[in-house]
């Protein structure tokens, strides 16, 4: 018996959240055998879609947001926030992993690089993300 699975055994009252390097949806359902939690850091910030395989595999969600109704919602997101004075870049630079192993993901990247990502990146160039949305869309979907 691995020793965190003994930590919980006689330690039923803690709780306990095991994270470093889970990257899978088969090893998170075998964490939560014997731990309360698992925690992802760098599996969601290289592939943030993972997140709605997390919703839908461990939390049971019946409908989880397609790529593009994500990007629609960062830009409602970022059109408020920059109003507030946050900088484009500190949120895009976040959502630079949305089409992460998809068709299009280096146009994805070398948009918001080459438009959003400067510390003094305007709004104005995040309309034009959902063509590349749009067509990154189409191109999976012709697959
Ligand atoms: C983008 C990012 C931000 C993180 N921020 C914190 C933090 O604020 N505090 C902290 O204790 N650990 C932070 N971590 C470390 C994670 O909690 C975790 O310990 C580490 O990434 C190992 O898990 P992983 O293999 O799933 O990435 C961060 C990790 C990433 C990738």
């Amino acid at each position: 018996m691995k020793w965190f699975t003994l930590l919980k055994k006689e330690n039923p009252n803690l709780e306990i959240i095991i994270n470093g390097g889970i990257s899978k949806i088969s090893d998170i359902k075998k964490h939560l055998h014997f731990c309360d939690g698992v925690m992802i850091g760098r599996a969601i910030y290289q592939n943030p879609y993972f997140l709605t395989e997390i919703e839908k595999d461990i939390f049971n969600f019946k409908k989880t947001p397609l790529r593009q109704e994500i990007a629609e919602n960062i830009l409602q997101y970022l059109e408020k926030e920059v109003k507030k004075g946050t900088k484009v870049n500190h949120i895009m630079r976040h959502t630079v992993g949305l089409y992460h192993g998809q068709i299009g993901s280096k146009k994805w990247k070398r948009y918001l690089s080459d438009n959003m990502m400067a510390r003094d990146s305007d709004f104005k160039k995040a309309k034009h993300i959902m063509e590349i949305v749009q067509n990154n869309e189409k191109a999976n979907q012709n697959l």
